[in-house]
């Protein structure tokens, strides 16, 4: 499927998504929106996709929600924009395939709470994070306020959210908010090493996992345990299971299908 806003490739099983509205600093307006939540849809269901990789073209990954178009929204409209950005970031929490953040320049705003609607984030050294949003009298709306203090702690959260604060690469590692800095160059065949290392394991134990780990920030730990017995109760059955602990027992390298 062609997009307006997005470039999308698939090879080896990596999907990369590579958000196209450079001139705008790729700016999240309703089209880019809409076009990721069907992306991620199409991607998630897709045999040929066992990890995808979310990138920005050109010096941005994604400068926030495209303000222009915000600034003439009534207020009807507005809710609706803030929905539809809020459904474009859930789909990442649903697809049951991992999804990286390769955050190659600028994360502000909608742009951080994309990185954060991932599953991990890497950056280029050039890459800066904030929510600048108290700047144009707004917060984050695409989830930041519910995925930050998950990710970064409530405090750290806090502050980036009250002061408007951009931080760089380092400060990201630091708190925790990027797994690795790369060099700019080096971003996106670093993230396609991992994804390469993603792909190559048991796709749907992968998938289990992803889901799990995900009830770990919306639940009891007791809820979170009996998810995950049963989401391992699932795996068991399967081909891959199978010829994972086969492949170990005759030392040799495991095959997986996803089945
Ligand atoms: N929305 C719409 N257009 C944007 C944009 C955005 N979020 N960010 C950048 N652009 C546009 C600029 O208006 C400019 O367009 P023109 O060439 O037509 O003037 C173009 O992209 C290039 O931007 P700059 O000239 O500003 O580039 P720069 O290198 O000097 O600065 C920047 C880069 C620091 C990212 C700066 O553009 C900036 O501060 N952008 C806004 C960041 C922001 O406030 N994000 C939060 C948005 S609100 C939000 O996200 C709400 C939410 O949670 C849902």
């Amino acid at each position: 499927m062609a997009y307006q806003d997005l470039e999308v490739t698939i090879a080896d099983y990596i999907a990369t998504i590579t958000m196209n509205r450079p001139k705008a600093m790729n700016a999240l307006n309703s089209n880019v929106l809409t076009e990721l939540d069907t992306a991620i849809n199409k991607l998630g269901a897709d045999d040929q996709v066992r990890v995808i990789i979310i990138t920005g073209g050109g010096k941005a990954f994604v400068a926030g929600a495209d303000i222009k178009e915000m600034n003439e929204l009534n207020l009807i409209d507005f809710r609706s924009f803030i929905a539809r950005g809020q459904k474009a970031m859930y789909a990442i929490d649903l697809c049951e395939k991992p999804v990286i953040a390769a955050v190659n320049g600028f994360a502000l705003g909608g742009g951080c709470e994309l990185a954060l609607a991932c599953d991990f984030r890497l950056a280029s050294e050039k890459a800066k994070f904030g929510f600048p949003e108290v700047n144009l009298g707004l917060f984050p709306g695409f989830g930041g306020t519910q995925r930050a203090p998950r990710f970064i702690g409530r405090g750290m959260a806090s502050e980036l959210t009250f002061t408007g604060a951009m931080i760089d690469a380092a400060e990201a590692l630091r708190i925790g908010l990027v797994n690795h800095v790369y060099p700019a160059d080096d971003l996106m065949e670093e993230a396609m090493k991992i994804a390469k290392t993603i792909a190559s394991k048991a796709p749907i134990a992968v998938a289990r996992s992803k889901t799990a780990i995900k009830m770990a920030g919306d639940t009891t730990l007791e809820a979170g345990l009996a998810f995950e017995r049963e989401a391992m109760a699932l795996v068991f059955p399967t081909k891959d299971r199978a010829e994972g602990m086969d492949a170990f027992i005759n030392k040799r390298k495991a095959e997986f299908k996803g089945e």
